[in-house]
């Protein structure tokens, strides 16, 4: 049974809405438990797109939870969306330390199964970095869960406004929203101007994607990318064209819906 309050069907996608945060969360880490459990083939390990930042953070307090009561991730890769560039991957502001500190250092993966693009190259291989990000994610199969955030300014991963639909894992200049947004990550407030990240042709591959919006200063944002145009004046409209997308808000979120 859903703990959804309500499902809306007047959008291309369809969009979930629950009357918590916490709620919200606690439904998308039991679609990627789902996902981890019904692995996709014998001798193939579920292979997770994962992002950072607020949102996800229920979502990991809960997957590891569950970890706690018996579900193993022994048999789970996964896909970073982005990296800050440049950046150390120790530094505690890194994506990576992010990750160690909410999800991997807590459950049973494999640290080589663990990928986020490299912040820490130089500007001459970062290109190859960014090629080889691709093919390790074609390597594995391909994503089967992509967990998405929802940038104020529309940005999924940081295909910032401007982003083509078919944009593959590159490094990006961040926009200034972005910027002040994720300062709070960093002691003197300094974020890294750039980041490498995957696509959003990248992203429109996994096969499966979960977009978790939560609070009031996305409400906007959530009505503009379902409600308005698809256009990459607003990067995460184009998940309209995905045929398993499924948004999962809180009511806040929600409030500008109809
Ligand atoms: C994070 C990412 C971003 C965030 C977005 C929302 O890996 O790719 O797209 O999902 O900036 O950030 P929060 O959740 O902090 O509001």
């Amino acid at each position: 049974m859903s703990d959804a309050a309500e499902t809306m069907t007047a959008y291309d996608l369809p969009v979930k809405v629950f009357e918590t945060a916490e709620l919200a969360s606690r439904a998308a880490a039991g679609k990627i438990a789902e996902q981890i459990r019904a692995r996709p083939a014998p001798g193939r390990c579920a292979t997770l797109g994962l992002a950072t930042g607020r949102t996800p953070l229920r979502v990991y307090e809960e997957l590891v939870r569950n970890h706690r009561a018996g579900l193993s991730f022994a048999n789970v890769v996964t896909f970073n969306l982005d990296e800050y560039h440049p950046i150390a991957s120790t530094h505690p502001g890194s994506f990576r330390s992010f990750m160690k500190r909410h999800l991997f250092d807590q459950v049973d993966l494999r640290g080589d199964r663990c990928h986020l693009p490299d912040g820490s190259l130089g500007e001459a291989e970062v290109e190859a970095c960014c090629r080889a990000y691709e093919a390790e994610i074609a390597d594995c199969g391909g994503i089967d869960l992509q967990l998405l955030g929802l940038g104020r300014n529309g940005h999924i991963g940081f295909n910032e406004p401007g982003s083509r639909r078919d944009s593959r894992t590159r490094r990006v200049r961040l926009h200034p929203t972005t910027l002040a947004d994720n300062a709070r990550a960093f002691e003197d407030g300094k974020v890294p101007d750039g980041a490498l990240t995957m696509g959003i042709g990248t992203i429109l591959e996994a096969r499966s994607i979960l977009l978790l919006v939560l609070g009031a200063r996305k409400a906007r944002t959530l009505e503009r990318m379902l409600g308005g145009p698809i256009s990459r004046d607003l990067p995460a409209s184009f998940l309209r064209e995905h045929e398993h997308v499924e948004v999962l808000a809180d009511r806040a979120a929600a409030a500008a819906l109809s």
